[in-house]
């Protein structure tokens, strides 16, 4: 169900993305700005933090409100990685495990109205090259 939910989020912003130049949107379109991971952040696999976003610039209609999710991003691609789901976006944070991974430079995308991701830093994995 989660999946699928997930999947139709991504399509909605495949959508959005392929309709972005010529659409005018007249419902607001919120890209929630990352404060924590940011650049400099070191993660180890396993450990807990807590993500931070800004949420003083939301619009008082927010398209997804409950139902944000983030995912783990490696250069420019998009992992298939959840690490959160059914988030608030008006919280501003949501707690995370950092995953299993090979050690190396990550960024997180949030999924909210739009996706939107933050910058990259490092996460000591369980596995290094
Ligand atoms: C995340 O933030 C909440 C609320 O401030 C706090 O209770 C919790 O301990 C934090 N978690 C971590 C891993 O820092
Ligand atoms: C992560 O990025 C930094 C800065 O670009 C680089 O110095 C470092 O070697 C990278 N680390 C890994 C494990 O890729």
């Amino acid at each position: 169900m989660m999946f699928m939910t997930a999947i139709a989020a991504l399509l909605g912003v495949a959508s959005q993305v392929a309709n972005a130049a010529p659409v005018h949107e007249t419902r607001d379109v919120w890209d929630p700005r990352i404060l924590y991971p940011h650049a400099g952040t070191v993660w180890y696999s396993g450990q807990r933090h807590n993500v931070t976003w800004e949420t003083s610039d939301a619009p008082k209609q927010i398209t997804g409100a409950n139902g944000g999710f983030i995912l783990l991003r490696s250069g420019e691609y998009e992992t298939p990685v959840v690490l959160a789901h059914d988030i608030t976006l008006l919280d501003g944070r949501v707690e995370v495990t950092v995953p299993d991974v090979i050690t190396g430079n990550f960024s997180l995308v949030l999924f909210g109205d739009s996706g939107n991701w933050g910058d990259d830093f490092l996460i000591n994995g369980v596995i290094t090259f």
